[in-house]
């Protein structure tokens, strides 16, 4: 169910309905009298196929009815853009338009996308409104900060369609099959410092990581995403611990990995570091410098100690980087890292591995199971990573950290 009201961001809404529909979502739409101003029904129809609704349908034929039926329907009540007004109605719980008799009668989450004046969004009565709905469990995405339709330039911009729809999935898909369990997935390759302005790193571009804990979000874990990576927009509902070093995501890993369920390890971390990284930028005049190195801790053999003290991470999972002998490198890796199974990750091939979209992947399991896939997006293959982590933790054999 999506409300919308009388914002200029209305027309943002159309295009979030519009990607909602292509998602396979059913999206009921019900504009206040306000967004009728700005935006028609029909645009709303037109992108959903589905009814748009007015004031008019409250005081029609079915009106005694209507939202009643709309409210309980819904299984997520987006309201987008939420205006101080609606905000205020929906605060007080206000039912004198079909917004808010729906708002009323629904029993499902809802999901509010605030868009106002910068200084309407700070009024304390807005504030007060925002604190009461929360306090009700109602969640806010937005607003950002910007340029405003009246010139300021302030928090009161609605979030973008792909914001709000990434809010979405994660409210609608917490109910899956790793509900209340806890993943930890790392992403990207680290980043090792030569001097104040240099560093050693790796091609990873946290594509495949990222991939995983959308996948994890989707089956309705609580994900901690422990990453080197800057540009990738970050799944929505994932907590995101930024890190640099090996170190620094050893130290990350191993305090998180002490109270969750499961460790998917698709970080490139690097073996090395400079053994001293300069305090100075390094001057060219100064001639070719020779960089000793010294060796990083190996996250997932730390993991595998703490693991059998602690019985966390029930399922712990790792990738494999080769270019040469991929099955018996990773099956060794699988061996040696205490894994409850291991990504073997051809990375030779120009379509698989470091920075591209695809990914083509070998799945070994410790007890001897492999699965072999063919040439997939990485949305794919971590949705069957994380199939394969719902199997093992479905296993009581492997539910006591035995692997
Ligand atoms: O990020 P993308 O561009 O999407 O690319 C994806 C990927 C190729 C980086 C990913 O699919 C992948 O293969 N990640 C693992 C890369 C790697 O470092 O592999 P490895 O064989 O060096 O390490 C084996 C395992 O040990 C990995 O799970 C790694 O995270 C872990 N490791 C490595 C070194 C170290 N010091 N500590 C570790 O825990």
């Amino acid at each position: 169910m999506l409300g919308v009201s009388g914002s200029i961001a209305a027309y943002k809404a159309a295009d979030l309905a519009s990607k909602l529909a292509q998602a396979g979502a059913q999206v009921d739409t019900i504009l206040t009298r306000a967004a009728t101003q700005f935006i028609t029904p029909l645009t709303f129809q037109s992108v959903t196929g589905r009814r748009a609704y007015t004031d008019d349908d409250l005081w029609g034929s079915e009106a005694h009815v209507l939202h009643i039926g709309l409210g309980h329907a819904a299984d997520l009540l987006v309201v987008a853009p939420a205006t101080a007004h609606t905000l205020a109605k929906l605060a007080q719980g206000l039912g004198d338009d079909l917004l808010g008799v729906t708002a009323l009668a629904a029993t499902c989450p809802v999901l509010v996308a605030p868009a106002m004046d910068a200084g309407m969004y700070a009024h304390p009565a807005t504030q007060a409104n925002v604190a009461a709905l929360r306090g009700r469990g109602v969640t806010f995405v937005g607003p950002e900060a910007g340029h405003l339709a009246s010139g300021l330039v302030g928090p009161g911009r609605l979030s973008e369609p792909a914001t709000i729809l990434g809010q979405i999935r994660y409210l609608l898909t917490r109910g899956g099959p790793l509900a209340g369990r806890t993943v930890v997935v790392t992403a990207g390759g680290t980043r090792e410092p030569v001097d104040p302005v240099r560093y050693l790193t790796n091609r990873s571009s946290g594509k495949q990581g990222y991939a995983v804990a959308q996948a994890a979000l989707d089956a309705g874990a609580e994900v901690i995403l422990i990453s080197t990576v800057d540009g990738l927009p970050l799944p929505a509902g994932a907590q995101h611990q930024p890190v640099e070093t090996a170190q620094q995501m050893a130290d990350a890993v191993l305090a998180a990995a002490a109270a969750a369920d499961v460790l998917v390890m698709a970080a490139a971390v690097a073996d090395f570091r400079p053994a001293q990284a300069a305090d100075h930028k390094i001057k060219k005049e100064s001639g070719v410098p020779t960089l000793e190195l010294a060796a990083n801790p190996d996250i997932l053999l730390a993991v595998a100690d703490q693991r059998r003290a602690l019985g966390r991470p029930k399922v712990v999972v790792g990738f494999a980087a080769e270019t040469d002998d991929l099955l018996k490198n990773a099956q060794s890796k699988l061996e040696r890292k205490g894994l409850s199974f291991i990504v073997a990750n051809d990375v030779s091939a120009a379509d698989a591995g470091f920075a591209v979209d695809t990914n083509r992947v070998v799945l070994l399991g410790v007890d001897g199971w492999s699965e072999t896939l063919p040439l997939m997006s990485k949305a794919d293959v971590a949705e069957k990573v994380i199939e394969r982590v719902l199997r093992v933790l479905g296993e009581p054999a492997h539910m006591d950290a035995d692997r």
